[in-house]
């Protein structure tokens, strides 16, 4: 089912007395990159994926976005959804929002899944990078950095291995608004850190990660699983840093046999 939230675009899929399991997508794509995980998992659990706002269908509005603000957002969804300890999954920003979310409200949540993300802000550098990006979508366009980030996503092989998936993922990403997408990267230069967080943790987490994610790196997401207790931690062979879409059944299985293990579910 599709709701509008908050001006969110929000979709719902399964049972509502399920287990609620919400699913937050990665920069700067939208709420279907979870297509495959919720049809795998929508039999168990009551799934709920939507578009961050300024991506996807919502609603772009100013541009001007914080990462507390997409934290705002994701706690009007669960409130309005009237969702019990909802299990979070979110890759990269989403990732980023989770873990904002989670040390926020630890209580809120059942379960947190972090999938190719970090804990750290951005460095001096990185900054400065994420200002060159703003800067090159104003004065290029939005279609040429999309050719350049979009590609450096994904593992060397998924391109030509998973061309259709590849191909319709570089097209969608085409579609969205330059002003949401700016705005999300103002959002991420601008975020605070959650690594001191992490060790304060309780609820069960599992970590997952793609054998060839350049941007978040299996070295970097072990070394947040080591610093969180009781997490399991995972890393998807023949992937990049969209370990969903290209390595489906592994991130599946990994999500679906993490809930069974630590919430018999
Ligand atoms: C993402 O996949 O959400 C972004 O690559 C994250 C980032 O640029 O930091």
């Amino acid at each position: 089912m599709k709701t509008v939230i908050n001006s969110m675009t929000v979709y719902t899929f399964g049972n509502k007395a399920k287990q609620p399991l919400i699913f937050v997508h990665g920069f700067p794509y939208d709420h279907t990159m979870w297509n495959n995980q919720i049809k795998r998992l929508q039999k168990d659990y009551y799934c709920v994926a939507y578009d961050i706002r300024g991506l996807g269908e919502s609603y772009v509005g100013d541009g001007q976005y914080t990462m507390e603000a997409y934290v705002d957002d994701l706690f009007s969804i669960i409130n309005e959804l009237n969702l019990d300890k909802p299990i979070l999954c979110g890759l990269s920003m989403g990732g980023y929002i989770s873990l904002r979310a989670v040390e926020k409200s630890q209580t809120t949540f059942n379960a947190l899944i972090l999938c190719d993300t970090k804990a750290d802000a951005d460095d001096d550098k990185g900054k400065l990078v994420r200002a060159e990006k703003i800067n090159q979508i104003n004065v290029e366009g939005l279609e040429k950095f999309v050719n350049e980030f979009v590609p450096n996503c994904f593992a060397d092989e998924t391109p030509k291995k998973k061309k259709k998936m590849f191909t319709e993922t570089l097209e969608i990403t085409k579609q969205q608004n330059p002003l949401g997408v700016k705005g999300a990267l103002f959002a991420m230069l601008s975020r605070t850190s959650t690594k001191i967080f992490l060790k304060k943790i309780k609820i069960p987490t599992l970590l997952l990660v793609g054998a060839f994610d350049n941007l978040t790196p299996p070295t970097v997401m072990k070394e947040m699983a080591d610093k969180i207790k009781d997490s399991e931690f995972g890393i998807a062979p023949r992937a990049g840093h969209m370990s969903p879409l290209e390595n489906k059944s592994f991130v599946n299985d990994i999500i679906s046999g993490f809930l069974k293990r630590r919430l018999n579910q």
